[in-house]
């Protein structure tokens, strides 16, 4: 059998890029990199193969025994989601380059004790799209990647940074297949898990969101509460006007899955105030800030309702929320105007 460079006989690729491997390739560019950041990383993708694995129910068998009747012995099934947070903590925690834990889980950030205490703080979403969790809806987890602003004990500082600091983010989606989404702030990279070989693989190089998309997405259950600007940019999108080309809607329910076909297709995905929730819904750390720097790197763009962009936010606690409207430069662009004519931002 003949083989070529990189596909052995076995017709197995020799030489992919994983996620891994382009990692530490890309730490190698900074001679005074200490290696850190490769470690966290890699110590989330371990968090991530064993969240997809849970979502994928690998191993009901031995949970349900393999008659599906019995159940296990006496032992209660962990809810995915806490089992997702345990897995972020535990992994994050083993890595040694932790200093501080900012989960949606939890209403306190988590400090790391001093043994295992590093320089970095991470903010995460275990497993965003809880409703969407049992009905076996794509779902994903969020995270972003702050370097501690002092030496010394977390303080506010450290905790409450903009998106402007944020030294990576990304998502892992659990859809139709397993995907990892990250910038280190060149650009975005997609690595999809090839579960045969547990691995990461570059798949999706230089991620571009196109300049202007077909969908608009959104909760349009809550159009009451919307502002006229808002209202009015919707309709049009549903009414064009003559020689307007109208958009199509798709709304999944999570953010993950919303944002990647944006990122993917291009579009835009809204979160606007609803009327309890002055600034939305989303958490500005561990989903608004860290979607919003990738959106910016793959050439979008990532605005509050007030025109202002989501990474220039400075959060006043950990849990705060943000509006979000993001996606397509065109797209973003011309909601932006619709806010200026209709809701009087500057
Ligand atoms: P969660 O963190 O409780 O799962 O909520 C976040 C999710 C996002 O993934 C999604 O964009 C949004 O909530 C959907 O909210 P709604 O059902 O109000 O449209
Ligand atoms: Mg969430």
């Amino acid at each position: 059998m003949a083989s070529d460079d990189h596909h052995s006989a076995y017709g197995i690729e020799t030489d992919s890029m994983t996620l891994q491997r382009y990692v530490i390739q890309s730490q190698k560019k900074h001679p005074s990199a200490t290696g850190d950041l490769t470690n966290l990383l890699t110590s989330l993708l371990t968090a991530f193969k064993a969240i997809s694995s849970a979502v994928r129910k690998a191993g009901l068998a031995q949970l349900f025994g393999i008659a599906g009747n019995t159940n296990v012995q006496g032992e209660e099934v962990k809810k995915l989601d806490v089992l997702s947070n345990e897995l972020m903590i535990n992994m994050l925690k083993s890595s040694f380059t932790t200093c501080a834990l900012i989960s949606e889980e939890n209403e306190q950030y988590i400090e790391i004790e001093d043994a295992k205490k590093g320089k970095y703080i991470v903010t995460f979403d275990p497993l965003d799209g809880s409703s969407n969790i049992d009905c076996l809806v794509s779902i994903g987890t969020i995270f972003g990647i702050y370097r501690k602003v002092n030496e010394g004990p977390v303080t506010g500082a450290d905790l409450l940074q903009s998106g402007r600091k944020l030294v990576a983010a990304g998502y892992c989606l659990y859809g139709s297949a397993t995907m990892v989404v990250l910038s280190t702030g060149h650009g975005v990279n997609g690595f999809m898990l090839d579960p045969s070989l547990g691995e990461f693989i570059l798949t999706h190089k230089h991620m571009k969101v196109p300049e202007k998309g077909k969908v608009y997405s959104i909760n349009e259950g809550y159009a009451k509460h919307w502002s006229k600007g808002l209202t009015e940019y919707v309709r049009t999108r549903k009414f064009p006007e003559e020689g307007q080309k109208g958009m199509n809607q798709r709304y999944v329910g999570s953010m993950v899955a919303d944002i990647h076909r944006t990122i993917l297709n291009g579009g835009i995905f809204l979160y606007p105030a609803t009327k309890d929730a002055p600034d939305g819904k989303l958490r500005l750390l561990y989903e608004g800030a860290p979607m919003a720097f990738l959106v910016e790197q793959a050439g979008g763009l990532a605005v509050t309702h007030l025109g202002k962009p989501i990474l220039d936010i400075v959060p006043t606690e950990i849990h705060v929320r943000s509006t979000v409207f993001m996606g397509s430069k065109t797209d973003v662009e011309e909601l932006i105007e619709f806010f200026k004519k209709y809701d009087n931002i500057q």
